[in-house]
């Protein structure tokens, strides 16, 4: 039976790519401490996502460039959002020829300098998109290892990604900070987390800070039933409210245009947190503020669960390394560390269930969901 296993890797390149996020240092750190010290592989270290393959700007990783880097936030080998396979549209308008990638064959550059460098495995670490091209690589027959990233925490096929939780106590810190300043001032303040695609990290720091509205991606908000909410909070001597809001977070309106439609929409007012603030102000007629919460994010030390995640992903990369085991995502599932094929994140976006349970948790405790 064809187990699908190879030789062992003796050489690997290692990558990051998409939005950087704590915990990544940590899971680099864990993946070249267990391949040198225990199995004594080479480790090439490919700075700025695949740009840094598709332009061979590759260095030989020594201990001292992952020893010591658990705590630290970022990624010592850089990121970009370099997509080797979308042709560069761009450009293309540019010169006028759109059938052709102007810009050259990425993909096959990446594919040529694997061999040149003497890769028996790529080992990526990234989001989404990452691992949509990770699977699209493996198609085109390269050795590829996924680890799932980031603070969206919308990756299919593993239970969580680290940044997640780091993002998350961010999160949550800042709507404990908004609470106090909107309760001074009566005021109704609205705080935009990340999360463009799902609102994994508002609906999580909206229930962990007591947010009274919470607002994602997943369910379109009615304006009129969050200015009904806020007005009861009145009437019950609570003059002030905290609104999360996922930075995709659209209104029931916005939800039936189509994408031209939504751009022009958004154009006076590109931030959700301004455009949710200044509805609720209209709607309510009370002195509402928005703060964007941002990049601060990503940023930062990791969490000790992120660390404990980002180090357990590491240890299990390199025992698939060992394994010859390619074509896999390392995955948090359930209570243990596994690994899944790269066909199950590759092209897919983990959304919130209308039925999942933090949502229920939610609407327990008396919060409005903006339906
Ligand atoms: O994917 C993680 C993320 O932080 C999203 O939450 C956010 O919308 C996006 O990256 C920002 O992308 P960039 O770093 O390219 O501005």
């Amino acid at each position: 039976m064809d187990t699908g296993l190879k030789s062992a890797a003796k050489t690997f390149g290692i990558l990051t790519a998409g939005g950087d996020c704590p915990g990544l240092n940590a899971a680099i750190r864990s993946i070249c401490l267990a391949a040198h010290y225990r199995y004594n592989m080479t480790i090439v270290g490919i700075f700025n996502g695949f740009r840094g393959l598709i332009d061979e700007d590759v260095r030989i990783l020594k201990p001292d460039d992952f020893s010591g880097i658990l705590t630290s936030g970022g990624t010592i080998l850089g990121a970009s959002r370099e997509k080797p396979f979308k042709k560069d549209k761009d450009a293309a308008r540019q010169s006028g020829f759109y059938d052709i990638v102007v810009e050259g064959d990425k993909a096959g550059n990446i594919k040529e300098n694997y061999r040149k460098l003497n890769l028996d495995c790529l080992v990526v670490l990234g989001g989404n998109g990452t691992h949509t091209t990770a699977h699209l690589l493996a198609q085109e027959g390269l050795n590829v290892i996924g680890l799932p990233k980031t603070i969206d925490n919308d990756i299919v096929g593993t239970d969580r990604t680290f940044g997640f939780h780091s993002a998350l106590s961010i999160g949550t810190e800042a709507v404990d900070r908004l609470h106090s300043t909107a309760k001074s001032h009566n005021r109704i303040m609205v705080i935009e987390l990340m999360g463009h695609k799902t609102g994994w990290l508002a609906l999580y720091a909206g229930v962990a800070g007591g947010g009274d509205v919470i607002l994602i991606p997943e369910i379109p908000y009615n304006i009129k039933v969050i200015g009904k909410h806020i007005e009861e909070r009145v009437r019950n001597r609570k003059g002030f409210s905290v609104v999360v809001v996922a930075e995709g977070a659209l209104s029931v309106e916005e939800a039936g245009m189509d994408k031209k439609e939504r751009k022009k929409y958004r154009e006076q007012m590109p931030a959700t947190g301004y455009r949710v603030a200044r509805e609720i102000e209209e709607e309510t007629g009370m002195e509402t503020r928005a703060t964007i919460l941002g990049y601060v994010q990503r940023g930062g030390v990791p969490s000790a669960s992120d660390r404990v995640l980002a180090t357990s992903l590491g240890a299990q990369a390199a025992e698939l390394l060992v394994r010859g085991e390619y074509g896999r995502m390392t995955a948090l599932v359930g209570d243990s560390i596994g690994s899944v094929e790269l066909s199950v994140p590759a092209g897919k976006i983990k959304s919130i269930p209308q039925d999942h349970y933090m949502i229920g948790t939610a609407k327990a405790v008396g919060t409005c969901i903006g339906i």
